[in-house]
Order: structure tokens, then C-alpha cells, then sequence
């Protein structure tokens, strides 16, 4: 299913990334590694999925800029060809209380968290529509479901992500393409995480946090299942249930 294809994970510098374009990998896919600052831990990424015999490349785009997600993907499908599989996963999570949180604050989190992902969907569909095959995965978060402790614009936008999800799968069902959101939370060896692990772990049944591997391992399921779509899936060790 997945092998072969050209699988763009944003924000593959981070600790759920990493996993996410490990697994991908794993699978045959062909990954490009997109990151905003942390270069070498892209490359580091890379350069492990080639000692594994696999295929990658790091491409780098700050998702702020609304022209940046065009460019990335233009980037990726020239060197590496058509993207098949889209997970936007980057994200910002700046902490801050109800009344903490001004214009640019909002704004910020809104462009990163949700139009850009957005923007990358809006550019890869058509393309994926052509081939009559598309992935699209939103990294989103437990913090969409229930508001969570980031703060309010975070969880606005991984809460418009959910909406995005619905609104797309709909219309490209048909076309072969899945679009889906999976939402996790506390998850481990990410920066992250808001607050002390020692403490947070105590509000979650099974005991633990989250590992990356975790989130990856969903994310692939989800990513093979052709009949999955417009849904958002929470994987969270039994915080939310729903
Ligand atoms: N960790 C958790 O417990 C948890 C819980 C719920 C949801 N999530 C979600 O999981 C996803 C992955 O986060 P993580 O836990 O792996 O955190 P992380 O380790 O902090 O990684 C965040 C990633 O997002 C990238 N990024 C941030 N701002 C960006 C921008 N303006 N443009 C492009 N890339 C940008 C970072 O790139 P650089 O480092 O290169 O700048 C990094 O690769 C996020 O969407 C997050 O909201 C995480």
C-alpha cells in the first residue's frame, strides 16, 4: 500500500516526526523529512532511513509563511516525485492562560496549526486525485476534544482540524484519497510535552506517557486502511474516552 509512494511528513525534526517517518520508511515509503530550524536532526533522520536501505531527503519550510507549504511540496515532488502521502504533523504549542493570550499569539498558533495544514491538503489533493490514490493524515491533539492545558488557541486549532478532516474526506472519498486526524497526547521524548512527566503521568489510566513509536504505529494503520476515512482517532492511554 504504502511502499514506493512519496510520504511528506511536516515537522519530522520533532520526537513524534522522527517515529512517523521511521515507520513510514519501514513501510517502503520513499520520506521526505520536512523540519523548520532543526536541520540536523532532519538530516540525522535521513541519514538513518539510508543506512536502513531506504529512501529520504530533508526539505526545510517554516509553515508560518503561508507560501511556505506550496513551496515544500513543490520542493519535494521535484526531487523526489508526486507526494502520495501527506502527514501534517508540525506544530506549535505555545503555553499561555485564557486572558494571556493576544492577537498575535492567536494568530500564530491558527496559521501553524491549521492553515497550514490546510494550505499543504489544498496543494497535494489535486495531484492525488490525478493518480486516484491519496493519503492525508492531521496530527492533531486530545487537546481538540477536550481544551486540553496548552491554552485556548491550541486547542481552537487542533479542534479546526477535526472540521477539516470532515470537509475534505467528503469530497475526495471517491477519488481514492483518505483523509483522517489522530489525535494523541502525552507523548514522550517530544518537546512537548506541557508540564512535568512525573506528574502527568499520574492523570493517564494505563500509567505512562505516550511513546513516539506509539503515535507511528496508529498512524500507520490509519495510512493503509482504505476504508477509513473522515475520522479522528484518539490515542491517548484512555484520558478521553469517546
Ligand atoms: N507530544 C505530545 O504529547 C503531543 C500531544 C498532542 C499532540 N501533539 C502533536 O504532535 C505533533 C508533533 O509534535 P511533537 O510532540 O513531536 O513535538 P516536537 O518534538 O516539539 O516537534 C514539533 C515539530 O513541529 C515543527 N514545527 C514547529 N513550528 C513549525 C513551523 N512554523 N513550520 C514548520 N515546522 C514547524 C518543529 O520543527 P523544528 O524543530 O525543526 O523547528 C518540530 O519538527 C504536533 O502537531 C503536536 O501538536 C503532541
Amino acid at each position: 500500500m504504502l511502499s514506493g509512494r512519496v510520504a511528506l511528513v511536516t515537522g519530522g525534526s520533532g520526537g513524534i516526526g522522527a517515529a512517523l517517518c521511521r515507520a513510514l520508511a519501514a513501510e517502503g515509503a520513499i520520506v521526505a523529512v520536512g523540519y523548520r530550524d532543526r536541520s540536523e536532526l532532519a538530516g540525522s533522520i535521513v541519514q538513518e532511513i539510508e543506512d536502513a536501505g531506504g529512501r529520504a531527503a530533508s526539505f526545510p519550510a517554516d509553515l508560518l509563511v503561508p507560501r511556505a507549504s506550496e513551496l515544500l511540496v513543490d520542493a519535494v515532488e521535484s526531487a523526489l516525485g508526486p507526494v502520495d502521502v501527506l502527514v501534517s504533523n508540525h506544530g506549535h504549542a505555545h503555553r499561555a492562560s485564557f486572558d494571556e493570550v493576544d492577537v498575535g499569539a492567536w494568530d500564530e498558533t491558527l496559521a501553524i496549526n491549521l492553515r497550514a495544514p490546510f494550505l499543504l491538503a489544498q496543494r497535494v489533493i489535486p495531484g492525488m486525485k490525478d493518480r486516484g490514490f491519496g493519503r492525508i493524515l492531521f496530527v492533531s491533539s486530545v487537546a481538540g476534544f477536550t481544551g486540553g492545558i496548552v491554552g485556548p488557541h491550541y486547542a481552537a486549532s487542533k479542534a479546526g482540524l477535526h472540521g477539516l478532516t470532515h470537509f475534505l474526506a467528503s469530497r475526495v472519498a471517491e477519488a481514492g484519497i483518505t483523509v483522517n486526524a489522530l489525535a494523541p497526547a502525552l507523548i514522550e521524548h517530544t518537546d512537548m510535552l506541557p508540564g512535568d512527566p512525573g506528574y502527568l503521568q499520574r492523570t493517564i489510566p494505563v500509567g505512562r506517557l505516550g511513546q513516539p513509536s506509539e503515535v507511528a504505529d496508529m498512524a500507520i494503520a490509519m495510512l493503509r486502511n482504505a476504508y477509513l476515512t473522515s475520522k479522528v482517532i484518539a490515542l491517548d492511554g484512555g484520558m478521553h474516552p469517546r
